[in-house]
This record gives C-alpha cells, structure tokens and sequence, in this order.
C-alpha cells in the first residue's frame, strides 16, 4: 500500500501505451507515477525529483539503454532503485543487469499484478535501507552525542583539577605566606625545565622528551610540592630565630630578676656587715649588676640568631647554664632549662634537630596526601614526583635518602627549580634574598657534590630558565 504522500515512481518505455498503461494503473494505486519516453527525459526529471523506484525498458531506440540509464541516474541519484523491463530476456542479460545495478528484472509481456509486485518488493527493501540508514544516522547523532558528553565531562574534571590544584595552592600559601609564590615559580620554572629538555637534542637527556600530558603531570607535581607543610606547626614553619616570643621574653625577664636578687642580696650583706650605704657603694653595686645583666642578655640575643654561631659565643654559652634565679615558691631554679640552652646552641639556622625533622616531613605529609586523590592515568606520577623533590643524587636527600637513578627525572628538575627559588626568594623569615647570581653560583656548586643534576643545571643556565622568574620572588619594597 502506498503511503501518503503519494510515492513517485518513474516509468521509462517508448512504447506509449505500455508506459500510459503503467503509468495510469500506478496512479490508480495512489502512487505519483510518472512517464518518460527515454532515458535524457527520465534524467532531466530524476534531476529534479527523487524517484524511489524506476521502471526502465532495457532496449530504447536512438539513445540510453536500460542499464545506461540506470547508471546514469545512479550518478544523480544514488538511492533510487532500478527495475528493468525487456522482451529480450535470457539468463545472461537478468544476470547482467543485476550485477550492473538494476534491483530487479521483470519480463516482458508481464501481467499487472507482477509490476505491483515487483514495485511492493523494491519499495519494501527501499524502506528497509531507508530504516536502516535512519538507524545508522541516528547511532552515528548518538555517538556524536555521547562523545560531547564525555569531552564535556572530560573538561570538567580537567577543570575540577585545576580548581582543587589552585584552592591547594591558596591553602598552602595561607599556612607560610612567608613562601607566597614559591609554588606558583617552581612550576613555572620546573615547567620551563621540562621543555627546554624537549628541545634539547644532545646530551645525556637528548632523547627524552615530555609530551603535552606529561608537562601538564610536571606541573601539577610542582604546584602541589609542599602542600604537606599544611600538616607543620606554624611556629615551627615560619620559626626566625631559635626561640621566640614569650619564651624569649621570660629569659630576659628573668635576667633582670636575677641582677635585682644580686643587688638585694648585695645590700642585705652588706647591711649584716654594719655597712654604710653612701651613694656611691649603691651605685657601683648597681653598675656592676646591671652590666653583667646586659652583658648576658647580649649573649642570649647574639646566639638567637640563625646565622652562623661563632665559637666565641657558643663557648660564653657554658656561663648560662648554671644561672639560676629565685622563682616565687622560694626555689631557686635554673634561669633558661636545657631544652633551650640546647636551642642557642644551634650551630646554625634556626631549628632544633626535632623541628628540622618536622619541617622535613613535609615532603612525607605531600605524598600521602597527594596519593589519596584518585589521579587520572595521566597524572598518575603526580605524587611520586613530588615525592622525590627533596631527594639527592647521593643520597643525602630526604625523606627516603633515595640514590640518583632511583630519583625520577621529573623530580630533578623540580629540585633545581625548587632549591633557586628558595634561595632567590625575598620574603622568608629565617634567611635574606641570594643575588640571581650569587644563587646560580651556589646552584653550581651543589650540582659539583653530586647533590643536585648537572646535566639538568647545564640545561638551566643555557636556556636562561631562571628569568622566568626574575623579579617576581622580589618583595615589592
Ligand atoms: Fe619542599
């Protein structure tokens, strides 16, 4: 049964009756049928209009043939099926006119009833392929669709990343604004490394090259690298000198305390003696009090600092463990305990061997954080690399005192980014800015004890990767 609307269908035949006869017993049926009397007319209007189906005589005097036509129409139309119509036909010529691409063959004279059916069969499979052509664009929309989808999820997570990264880094930032920025340069310098590797075609790392996803790895391991010193005491992080604040505070106080009890215990031995107190022998005791006093709180302030202690003062040291002072339950108890004579003792910098330790563990502190996150494929190496940022070639590194070939390369690239950074760094409490020269120097020196990779240093300083970041670590003062 024809659907509405009406199917056109194309009868080509020079014989008028024949074709008026098709064409009118079609129309009957409520089919659109159309006549043409050769193939350049039933051309002109394939052209024109799409014909699902077209009846074509085989032998047409003075210009296409059946199979020609066909061919032809093939050309313009390629979904139009062909039925050819011939009194000549043999085995040979059906066989042929299949493999030439007509659809079907009906033998002529035929009855009515065969056209309908021959017309039913081709328009069913016509149907069929049209479904099926239907079905594959529509896989192929839900395909696409699905593709954009995941894309989009893609960037999504890509961006959820790149948030959670950039949050990590304001966090780590807040805890020690005193490395403001360093985070942010150690990636760019890291990452600047990693590409002048790229092109770098010689040398012991000729043939290494990151791709876009491994840069991207580098990256987020830079920028995530200390993240663990959110897991460090703040007074031990930003610590300046050994001891600090009220700690401090109470030594001196209890050095004037102290001169105060030798000027009371002075004056009371000196009254059991039936001594006058004339002016002067009170103010020679207090002088001499009061410069002892200054004489130790200068001692105190000098080996509080964090720079290198000289032996002179770390042997003057020894005269402050045995001070004592009077507390108000009546003990006299010593004026600073051990735990802090042990702090001024401190050869140089700031931390005791347990704060050190504590800062270190910051690099423990990053990993296990870092290897919570359930890293894409391609991130995968983000906590191993930042892992290994403190390690050294000879193994003096920490935490793991892991040896040169077992430090990923990745992570000696972070180290020399990592070390001049903090070296050029303006703004940390414990320590000025190192000159850009100066820090290269230094760089090179380490690289020379097999500390930090010559061959990534040799990169470093020929591709200028260090002016990345020139300026930015200056305080704006
Ligand atoms: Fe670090």
């Amino acid at each position: 049964m024809p659907l509405s609307p009406p199917i056109p269908i194309l009868i080509v035949d020079d014989e008028a009756d024949l074709r008026d006869l098709l064409v009118e017993a079609l129309q009957d049926q409520g089919y659109a049928a159309v006549g043409a009397e050769g193939g350049s007319q039933a051309l002109a209007l394939v052209q024109k209009q799409h014909f699902p189906v077209i009846f074509t005589d085989l032998n047409m005097p003075g210009g296409l043939s059946g199979l020609e036509l066909l061919r032809a129409v093939h050309e313009v139309d390629p979904r139009s099926m062909g039925i050819l119509m011939t009194g000549y036909a043999t085995t040979e010529s059906a066989i042929q006119a299949l493999k030439r691409g007509a659809y079907d063959f009906i033998q002529k004279p035929f009855k009515l009833a065969e056209i309908e059916a021959g017309l039913e069969r081709a328009l069913e499979h016509y149907r069929l392929v049209r479904e099926n052509e239907e079905y594959q664009q529509n896989l192929e929309r839900m395909v696409e669709a699905r593709t954009q989808e995941i894309l989009g999820l893609k960037n999504d997570i890509e961006r959820l990343f790149e948030g959670f990264v950039n949050a990590s880094v304001t966090a780590i930032e807040a805890r020690d604004p005193s490395t403001s920025g360093h985070s942010s340069r150690v990636a760019d310098l890291t990452v600047g490394l990693a590409e002048a590797v790229n092109s770098t075609p010689n040398g012991r790392y000729g043939a290494l090259h990151f791709n876009p996803l491994q840069i991207r790895e580098i990256r987020y391991a830079s920028l995530l690298h200390d993240f663990g010193k959110v897991g460090v005491r703040e007074q031990v992080l930003v610590k300046a000198k050994k001891i600090e604040g009220e700690r401090l505070e109470s030594i001196y106080q209890r050095l004037h305390q102290r001169t105060l009890e030798a000027m009371r215990d002075g004056l009371l031995e000196a009254w059991s003696k039936g001594r006058t107190f004339d002016h002067d022998t009170v103010g020679a005791l207090l002088r001499g009090q009061d410069e002892e006093a200054r004489r130790l709180m200068e001692l105190v302030r000098r080996s509080n600092e964090p720079t290198v202690l000289p032996q002179e003062v770390l042997l003057e040291l020894n005269l402050l463990e045995d001070l004592t002072y009077q507390h108000w339950s009546g003990d006299h108890r010593t004026l600073i305990d051990s735990h802090d004579i042990s702090l001024l003792r401190i050869a140089k910098g700031s931390l005791s061997d347990d704060e050190r330790d504590e800062i270190q563990n910051h690099v423990s502190y990053t990993y296990k954080f870092l290897s919570q996150i359930p890293w894409t494929s391609e991130l995968a190496g983000v906590p191993d690399i930042a892992w290994a940022h403190h390690e050294r070639l000879n193994g003096k590194g920490y935490p793991r005192q892991l040896k040169e070939p077992d430090i990923p390369v990745q992570s000696k690239l972070m180290a020399v980014a990592d070390v001049y950074d903090a070296l050029t760094a303006a703004d940390r409490p414990y320590k000025a800015a190192v000159s850009v020269e100066r820090s290269l120097e230094i760089l090179e020196q380490e690289a020379k004890v097999n500390l930090l990779d010559t061959e990534v240093l040799r990169i470093f300083l020929e591709a200028r990767i260090y002016d990345r970041t020139t300026g930015q670590s200056r305080s704006p003062r």
